[in-house]
């Protein structure tokens, strides 16, 4: 009985199962747990971002380099927590997130090393932290998609924190229990203060309806169940990109104006200080923010935007920066207080 040879076994099957849920982040991840990697010359990463998207660039990786990747999936939380009690023995050489938070937190801890300067250099400074410790690979848009037999036009919301108001009590829905949610919550908290982020957070859990992740509440308006929900804006491009089976009855709102929802969140990648692979992680990093792993954004299904290399985004996205994003610095935002205040509302 060889012992490696069987863990190794298991490591596909944890990432079919997890591929299931579709986002990481919204639905239950396979976790990390302590299987093997294939050898020990693979990098280990683990991820956090949709599943689909990274087997899309591990592959194009893997036959581009020769180097072999093991992923471990899960949810932004889990593994940034996970990390965090690991510390210096964690096995991972790479961390990918689907929001920024999780990585701010494993780089508060003192356990990411800097990111290749040549790295740095294809990604514009907003979609990066100051430090240099992570960068950022990919973008997302907050917006709110309606259904206009409930909604008219001219009733849209102006601002996301208008959401919290009594008009709009039973008339929106969200999905709190994800990442995705919980760093529109953190740009929130960022741009107008713990008072006034626990206050449209109470508003928050008076008036919408809780739904388990984003497919769910973009179902849930084209329904007709609820007139509105916030999401990020490729869970709508892919379902109208296919069948338009969750999205064919709504259409999306861009707040813009530099509003807290027209937040822009950024997937973050970092090489952990503790990796035994340094150089083939800052390989794989650097192919992610290069032209090819942002090709992967710009032409693939993801309909996630590009944050590098000059890549364009998907069309008929709306280019990033006509978005009108309030300027946050990922480097700011801050899961764990988000956590408190959302528990405190009642939301978690
Ligand atoms: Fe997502």
């Amino acid at each position: 009985m060889k012992p490696r040879r069987l863990l190794t076994s298991i490591v596909p099957i944890a990432i079919a199962a997890a591929a299931l849920t579709g986002c990481a982040a919204d639905g239950a991840g396979a976790g990390a747990g302590g299987e093997a990697p294939a050898s020990d010359d693979a990098l280990v990463v683990y991820n956090a971002q949709h599943e689909q998207l990274t087997e899309e660039w591990v592959a194009a990786f893997t036959e581009e380099t020769g180097i072999e990747v093991v992923l471990r999936n899960g949810n932004d939380s889990e593994l940034g927590n996970q990390l965090v009690e690991e510390g210096d023995a964690s096995r991972a050489d790479v961390f990918l997130t689907e929001n920024s938070p999780a990585i701010s937190l494993v780089e508060n801890a003192g356990l990411l090393a800097p990111v290749d300067q040549a790295t740095l250099d294809l990604v514009p400074e907003q979609y990066r932290p100051s430090s240099g410790l992570w960068t950022g690979i990919a973008a997302r848009s907050t917006v709110f998609v309606y259904n206009p037999e409930l909604l008219d036009e001219s009733e849209l919301p102006a601002s996301l924190l208008d959401l919290a108001n009594a008009s709009w009590k039973g008339r929106w829905g969200g999905a709190p229990g994800g990442a995705d949610f919980q760093a529109i919550v953190s740009a929130i908290l960022e741009l107008t203060g713990p008072e006034a982020a626990a206050e449209w957070l109470s508003g928050m859990d008076e008036n919408a309806t809780v739904y388990q992740n984003n497919i769910a509440t973009m179902k849930a308006v084209n329904a007709g169940e609820v007139p509105g929900g916030v999401i990020y804006h490729y869970y709508w491009y892919r379902d109208q990109d296919g069948t338009e089976e969750n999205s064919a009855n709504t259409k999306l709102h861009y707040f813009g104006n530099q509003d807290p929802g027209a937040f822009v969140s950024v997937s973050g990648g970092g090489v952990l200080k503790s990796s035994t692979h340094p150089d083939q992680a800052q390989q794989f990093l650097a192919f992610l923010a290069g032209a090819q792993g942002q090709e992967i954004l710009g032409e693939g299904y993801s309909f996630e935007y590009p944050v590098a290399s000059g890549v364009p985004a998907k069309q008929p996205l709306p280019p990033l920066d006509t978005l009108d994003a309030p300027a946050v610095d990922p480097s700011t935002l801050n899961g764990p207080e988000v956590i408190d205040l959302m528990t405190e509302a009642g939301l978690l």
